[in-house]
């Protein structure tokens, strides 16, 4: 069984990098890795599991989602801001923000039309390069770089910014970085400083997408570094869906 495993895992990350999170099936990955779709759910519990396990036993292979996903249009990627995000400029004073696995920018460009100063953040270098061209498009000022958020220390100083802006980025983040990643936006926020993260929640029911977290998870992760003001219920948009996901928004400050 073993054996098996690690087949079907490797099957796994394969499908995971060439088709991304929504479009891999069940189905496909078990008759490549040929086990029954039932084998491989008794083994992995659930479609989400087993991407959780491939994507740990190959961290760095892993990473080439993010380029290969830019290579067409990817779900969450919707030509537009957030709703959720665009509702927060009334409520902040303009300031140094950073938007951390800021994709394509739609979010980041957003508040440089609203007069915030903002940093963008990506892995992904195609992500980054279609960013800037649509600076030079929409005759705004954003500072794109590519770079690694669990490695901000080599790109950024203490406390550079007033706001971190998340997107979509911590609930692709793996359970064991989850500590790094909180210790690294804390980091770059001046103390006061607001972090505001929306991901995919557990009252969303369906299958495909990233991991869907927990009140209990996004409170573990960022209590030992941050002041939680609220987590609330939001929708998080795709491409996919007439109407939109169920998601959570988390503010918080930095102690
Ligand atoms: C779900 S997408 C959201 C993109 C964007 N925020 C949006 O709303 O369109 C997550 C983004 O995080 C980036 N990403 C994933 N891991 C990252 C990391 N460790 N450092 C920097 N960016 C990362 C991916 O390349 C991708 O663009």
């Amino acid at each position: 069984m073993p054996d098996t495993e690690e087949k079907i895992l490797d099957v796994a990350l394969k499908v995971l990098i060439s088709e991304g999170y929504a479009d891999a099936t069940t189905h496909r990955i078990a008759q490549e890795a040929n086990v029954t779709e039932m084998t491989l759910l008794q083994t992995f519990q659930s479609k989400e599991n087993l991407f959780r396990e491939a994507r740990k036993k190959n961290p760095n292979e892993f990473l080439k989602y993010w380029d290969e996903a830019y290579k067409s249009m990817p779900p969450w990627d919707l030509d537009h801001p957030q709703p959720t995000f665009q509702a927060l400029i009334n409520t902040n004073i303009p300031g140094r923000v950073l938007d951390i696995g800021c994709g394509r920018g739609e979010n980041a460009i957003m508040l440089a039309m609203n007069n915030y100063d903002v940093t963008g953040i990506d892995l992904a270098e195609a992500a980054i390069s279609s960013a800037k061209a649509k600076t030079i498009e929409r005759h705004v000022k954003v500072n794109f770089v590519v770079g690694n958020v669990l490695q901000m220390d080599h790109l950024f100083m203490e406390g550079e910014f007033d706001v971190v802006i998340d997107s979509g980025l911590f609930h692709a983040i793996m359970d064991e970085e989850r500590h790094v990643f909180a210790l690294q936006v804390w980091r770059v926020l001046k103390t006061g400083g607001k972090y505001f993260m929306l991901c995919f929640s557990d009252k969303e029911l369906s299958e495909d997408g990233p991991i869907k977290l927990s009140k209990t998870e996004i409170e573990h992760t960022f209590t030992p570094f941050f002041k939680i003001i609220d987590i609330k219920d939001t929708t998080f948009d795709t491409r996919f869906d007439p109407s939109s996901r169920k998601a959570y928004l988390l503010s918080a400050v930095k102690n």
